[in-house]
């Protein structure tokens, strides 16, 4: 969802494609071996409804039993299980903000409420999230769109006071320092979601993985869509995982990038935040950036912008290939 902004999908020709988060380079060479071989007559069949295979991959990788892992159809489809499964009528989901605008519709959806409470200007988990009386909280760790990460011990500590679930969103975590993952094995209330879209290349195939306790896997794939993961992607998640090399490389050579991103964003008057993702927020502290976005836009740079109050003065850049990246620099205004 957050992905779909109207009149801003690429129409052909050269489009530098920055608003998404996407992966600039390619799935592994395994990963598309695997997804030609599904083009067979199995197909008539339906795919495994437990995803088992993708399950047991992801057990063997994270170090889980395959009873620890959900797979959904991208992690916004783990997102609408949780929703489903944990909020009701009047139930609080409680988060900070800005975050990833899914949390929002979701709960919103099930006519729960949001109580959010705002990020302080460095990013750093506002305290008053520990005693929040709501039903879930959710950390988006790194978070979306301002990029920054809060240490796993501030996560576990959360975790540790309180009762409710604490779902930490894990999309960009290969971009980042730590996972909350082995909190898993210790807490019973933390549920880590994963995304094959980012670090794996793998947006278009629609991917996600939840750890969490077995009981509470086991309430979440109640409301699971039966067939909800095609054959082609359990195949290719299975795949991506086997070269798991592959994408720490594209990791590396992104995180390599996004530093001199960042260098050229500060060069040209942007403050940048302290990116642990695939993107970085600048910012030029009270100058509308919507003509800045609409500039780009016009000579094929698509860049990210929000029109809220708090963010209208910024840009969140997805990182691309070096020369992308070259392109988008050279374009902004000094
Ligand atoms: C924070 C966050 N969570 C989840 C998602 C959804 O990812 P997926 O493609 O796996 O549905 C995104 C996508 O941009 C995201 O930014």
């Amino acid at each position: 969802m957050q992905g779909y902004v109207p009149g801003e999908q690429p129409r052909g020709g050269s489009v530098v494609k920055l608003n998404t988060n996407e992966n600039p380079y390619p799935p592994a060479p395994g990963v598309i071996a695997a997804v030609a071989a599904c083009a067979s007559a199995d197909l008539r069949l339906y795919p495994d409804p437990a995803a088992t295979l993708l399950r047991e991959a992801a057990a063997r990788r994270y170090g889980f039993t395959p009873a620890h892992v959900l797979v959904g159809n991208g992690s916004d489809d783990l997102l609408t299980m949780v929703m489903r499964t944990m909020v009701g009528l009047d139930d609080v989901v409680a988060y900070p903000e800005p975050t990833y605008s899914l949390y929002d519709t979701l709960v919103t959806i099930q006519e729960g409420r949001s109580l959010t409470i705002p990020f302080p200007p460095d990013f750093t988990l506002p305290p008053a999230l520990a005693d929040a009386e709501a039903q879930v909280l959710m950390i988006c760790n790194p978070n979306s769109p301002s990029g920054t990460f809060t240490p796993v011990a501030v996560i576990e500590e959360l975790a540790r006071e309180r009762d409710g679930l604490v779902v930490v969103d894990e999309a960009y975590v290969d971009f980042a320092p730590a996972s909350a993952l082995p909190l898993i094995a210790r807490y019973q209330n933390v549920l880590v979601l994963r995304t094959f879209s980012k670090s794996f290349s793998l947006a278009g195939m629609r991917i996600g993985l939840a750890f969490g306790a077995p009981a509470l896997i086991a309430e979440l794939a109640k409301v699971k869509d039966s067939y909800n993961v095609s054959r082609i992607a359990i195949a290719a998640g299975v795949a991506a995982l086997e070269d798991y090399a592959w994408m720490e490389r594209n990791v590396a050579r992104i995180v390599t990038t996004r530093g001199r991103l960042s260098d050229g964003l500060r060069t040209r008057g942007y403050e940048v935040l302290p990116s642990a993702a695939n993107f970085v927020l600048a910012r030029r502290r009270d100058q509308d950036q919507a003509p800045v976005h609409a500039a780009l836009r016009e000579r094929g740079i698509l860049v990210r912008h929000f029109a809220t109050p708090r963010l209208a003065d910024a840009l969140r850049i997805s990182v691309g290939t070096d020369a992308e990246i070259d392109q988008l620099l050279a374009a902004l205004p000094r």
